[in-house]
């Protein structure tokens, strides 16, 4: 039974053929269609970034209206899911609430969705785009027991969704510019990356044909997971519990300890051998995002120096562990005023471009077959059932 190459995580194999994204992780490189994401995420806007990987080019100025006019047309979520949201726990986390409702999706899209037409395919995908800030903003009014902010369509895809999660009918949530600019700047930095534990699950999952939103609900089960997109909720968590840059060599020690399962939280990669261009970009924007709002956070200097002794450390260096995008994000996050439970939301949100675009892809793709590993496998030799009067 052993005629198939062992890999397990997949470290050494290509799944497919991909136009997406392009990640060289010794060299800490990442490009979307062929952009560098550092100056994706300093000069350009996250509805350009989702343009450009579901399409494969920048949208000129008329493509770019058009196409935040058909995104933001179908923000609206059908009225009946709200029903579906008050089926929750109201301490139900958001991921488990996100997850479910974009599942619930598949059922109000099923019949109008033919997965072999491209136009129908291109028509989810701006579903998708356009509905999951909604969702995502639902997912956190519900926790919070603050009823539901419908979308409005003046706004941008971005200031859209503060709006919706932060506003309170008492009090209209004004858009602080700065908070939206970081706001896209996350989003754009988290929209896709290749072939990751999520969206291989979508592509997979997409493989034998099923409904885009219910890949993407699968996707977002992947995503939740502490060593992917969980990892941004357990990495604020942890520099929180931290606390003061005087405790860190305590947890330095214990990351190194491999009789401990605790890991540094947002540091390491299973591609970047190097820093991971994100966290660079979010570095520096945390920096600023917190002066311009006035924020002294001391999370920031924990998280610095957290940074200063691991790169300094021989453990880290050797193993080639940097700090990824998680590590950052939250530092800006907590300071716009999302709880820990809602990172991960956001994070789906942002990658739901990247998963519709390598949906995309793969189905249009002739060579496209169902994705169906092999194993080795390593159980009992055949043998006789025996009754249970004789076990
Ligand atoms: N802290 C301490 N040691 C670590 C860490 C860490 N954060 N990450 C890896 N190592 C060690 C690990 O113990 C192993 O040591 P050894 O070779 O002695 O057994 C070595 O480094 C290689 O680690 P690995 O687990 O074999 O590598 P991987 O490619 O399978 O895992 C990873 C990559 C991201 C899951 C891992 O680095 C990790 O668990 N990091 C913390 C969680 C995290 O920040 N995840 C976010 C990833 S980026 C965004 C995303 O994907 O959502």
């Amino acid at each position: 039974t052993g005629a198939f190459t062992y890999d397990p995580g997949f470290t050494s194999t290509a799944s497919c053929e991909s136009k997406i994204t392009y990640i060289d992780g010794d060299a800490g490189i990442l490009l979307h269609r062929g952009y560098p994401i550092d100056q994706l995420a300093e000069q350009s806007t996250f509805m350009e970034v989702a343009y450009l990987l579901l399409n494969g080019e920048l949208p000129d100025g008329t493509t770019l209206e058009e196409f935040k006019t058909t995104i933001t047309r179908h923000t609206m979520v059908n009225e009946q899911l709200a029903t579906f949201f008050r089926g929750f726990r109201r301490d139900a986390h958001p991921m488990a609430i996100l997850c479910g409702v974009v599942g619930a999706l598949s059922a109000f899209y099923h019949d109008s969705t033919d997965i072999m037409d491209p136009q129908q395919r291109m028509i989810a995908s701006h579903r998708l785009i356009a509905k999951m800030p909604t969702i995502a903003a639902m997912a956190y009014k519900y926790s919070v027991g603050q009823p539901f902010v419908y979308p409005r369509n003046d706004l941008s895809y971005t200031a859209n969704f503060l709006r919706m999660t932060f506003s309170v009918p008492a009090e209209e949530y004004e858009v602080d510019p700065v908070v939206e600019a970081a706001m896209d700047k996350i989003f754009i930095l988290h929209a896709d990356h290749e072939q990751n534990a999520s969206t291989s699950t979508v592509r997979l999952a997409g493989s034998s044909g099923a409904n885009p939103f219910a890949c993407i609900a699968a996707g977002i089960a992947c995503l939740w997971g502490p060593a992917h997109g969980g990892a941004n909720e357990a990495a604020l968590n942890m520099l929180r519990e931290i606390g003061t840059p005087d405790r860190i060599p305590e947890y330095i020690a214990r990351a190194k300890n491999k009789d401990d399962p605790f890991r540094l939280m947002g540091f390491g990669h299973r591609v970047y051998k190097n820093f991971d261009p994100r966290a660079k970009v979010l570095s520096k924007a945390a920096g600023e995002v917190l002066e311009k709002l006035g924020r002294n956070d001391p999370v920031l200097d924990t998280a610095r120096e957290l940074e200063r002794i691991a790169l300094e450390d021989p453990y880290f260096i050797d193993k080639k562990l940097y700090p990824n995008v998680d590590f950052y994000s939250g530092v800006i996050l907590s300071a716009i005023g999302f709880p820990t439970t809602m990172f991960t939301v956001l994070f789906a949100l942002a990658r739901t471009t990247g998963w519709v675009a390598q949906w995309n892809e793969m189905i249009a793709d002739p060579e496209q077959k169902i994705g169906r590993p092999r194993q080795l496998y390593t159980g009992a030799t055949q043998r006789d059932y025996t009754p249970v009067a004789s076990r």
